[in-house]
């Protein structure tokens, strides 16, 4: 077979995103929409996809707030290789307000840094409490794109945050730990009511691999809780985003890889959807008004 075609060929199926995209309903001039990146399991891509996405999404002239939401271990400004001066545990010390923390991280990208031990935000004192709400609230109105990039496992910060947002873009790899901790999230998130799951299988050898590892997910979730998640992309292998990442380039132009390839598909998916419901209370809104 001739070379170029067969890698030509070879490419269009790495860079395979589901074309059928869920229950997001476009609504021109609607508010912003949040996307929570989760997994069960850690290690499995998260923060790299959320990154990447948030940049993709950027790159389409999109305005994309990032937030660096794992409280346990936040460190997506150490993947982007800044120090910044101030964080979420300066807003919720109440010692600056949320526009202090926000650093252009890539044009269109404004990242609020997170800070690690931050995990008991629930035991907050109310006077606090007042003071996050004050200062996230109506935060993502100038935002088209939310992108919270959560910590791994299912304990409550991560399931508080998923659970209010439009959509959770739930990644995990074809490791089958990863794959019963993706079920136990689901589960978890199905419990709280939170319906829209996004599967994006991540460092997967193929596509027909990232696929075979979906179906055992969805096949396990249509059985015991009845409804099934959706195939969001499958992202495959790349050496490059180890290569970029060691040097923390990840919002490197130029970055070319697969990977990268595929995450600017799902965004341009993404990025033709907005929120049936323009009115209401936004993601903090929810979030801190523990509307469910
Ligand atoms: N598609 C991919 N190909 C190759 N390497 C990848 C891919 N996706 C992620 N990685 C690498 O896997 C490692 C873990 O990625 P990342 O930190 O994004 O995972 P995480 O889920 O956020 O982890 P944690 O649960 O610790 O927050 C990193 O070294 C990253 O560069
Ligand atoms: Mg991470």
């Amino acid at each position: 077979m001739n070379d170029q075609a067969q890698k030509l060929r070879e490419l269009a199926k790495s860079t395979y995103v589901e074309p059928s995209l869920p229950q997001l309903k476009r609504a021109p001039g609607g508010r912003c929409v949040s996307i929570a990146v989760a997994s069960g399991k850690g290690g499995v891509g998260k923060t790299t996809v959320a990154l990447v996405l948030a940049e993709s999404l950027a790159n389409l002239q999109k305005k994309v707030l990032l937030m660096d939401a794992d409280l346990g271990l936040a460190n997506i400004h150490i993947l982007l290789g800044i120090a910044p001066r101030f964080n979420i545990s300066h807003v919720v010390a109440g010692e600056c307000g949320i526009n202090d923390i926000l650093v252009e991280a890539a044009p269109g990208v404004f990242l609020a840094p997170g800070a690690s031990g931050l995990e008991q935000l629930s035991n907050i004192d109310a006077g606090r409490l007042e003071k996050l709400r004050a200062a996230f609230t109506g935060l993502e109105e100038g935002y088209d794109y939310l992108i919270m990039d959560t910590g791994a496992g299912i304990g409550s910060t991560v399931t508080g945050f998923a659970r209010y947002a439009d959509l959770v873009l739930l990644v995990m790899t074809p490791d089958p730990s990863s794959l019963a901790d993706a079920y136990a999230l689901v589960k978890v998130l199905y419990e709280k009511g939170n319906a829209n799951v996004a599967v994006a299988v991540n460092m997967t050898s193929s596509v027909e691999e990232g696929r075979d590892a979906f179906e055992r997910l969805n096949k396990v979730v249509v059985n015991f809780l009845k409804k099934p998640v959706e195939l969001y992309a499958i992202l495959l292998n790349d050496r490059e985003v180890l290569r970029l990442g060691r040097r923390q380039r990840h919002l490197a132009k130029g970055a070319g890889g697969v990977f990268y390839k595929s995450v600017a598909v799902l965004a341009r998916k993404l990025s033709g959807y907005s929120i049936a419901e323009p009115a209401g209370k936004g993601f903090f809104g929810k979030l801190f008004g523990g509307a469910s």
